[in-house]
């Protein structure tokens, strides 16, 4: 059994400590953005942050991520305005959008430590595989959404899901308060 916060909600996990988070998040939690791509720490897929870190879920059991605070593409924001998903949108830097999850808790943690990236920066940070090639937009994004975040530029919000945020919750086990919801143990 494992304990953790995982976009701000308390939530334990009943099974083998050695169980990748990263099918604890999927299988467990339901929270299915987080991208299942090698599982074997190659291709970013699977990134979530740990404590503000993106990491690679596959690589991280739910035995080391006890008592963390891990937040997926679910908790970045409830209604896509978190600066890098409007920048990516903004930018047409997605594709068949598989590897996008991933990419984009890289370049948050990214530009919470470092602001304004240059180009090196940002392709030596952004190693996360992307096979439909958005690597030159994906730059421009990255730095747009560093000035985004900064308020030097605003971007129109990305058009709302065919869903309500109240709704997709309720489809999300994970997102509920396991205190007020007994199935979740
Ligand atoms: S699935 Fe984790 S790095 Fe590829
Ligand atoms: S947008 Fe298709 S894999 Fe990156």
């Amino acid at each position: 059994m494992s304990k953790m916060t995982v976009n701000e909600r308390p939530v334990q996990f009943d099974m083998d400590r050695d169980t990748p988070l990263l099918w604890a998040l999927r299988d467990a939690a339901n929270l299915t953005g987080t991208k299942y791509g090698c599982g074997v720490g190659d291709c970013g897929a699977c990134m979530v942050l740990v404590d503000g870190e993106a990491l690679r879920s596959c690589l991280v059991t739910i035995g080391e991520a006890e008592g963390r605070y891990i937040t997926t593409i679910e908790g970045l924001s409830r209604d896509r305005s978190h600066p890098v998903q409007q920048a990516l949108v903004a930018e047409q830097a997605i594709q068949c959008g598989f590897c996008t999850p991933g990419i984009t808790m890289a370049a948050a943690a990214l530009l919470d430590r470092s602001p304004v990236p240059g180009e090196t920066e940002i392709r030596e940070t952004i190693n996360n595989l992307c096979r439909c090639g958005v690597y030159p937009r994906l730059v421009r994004a990255i730095q747009r959404a560093g000035r985004v975040a900064l308020r030097r530029e605003t971007i129109s919000a990305a058009p709302a899901p065919g869903i309500s945020a109240e709704d997709a919750a309720r489809a999300v086990p994970a997102l509920a308060n396991p205190v007020e919801d007994e199935g979740l143990d």
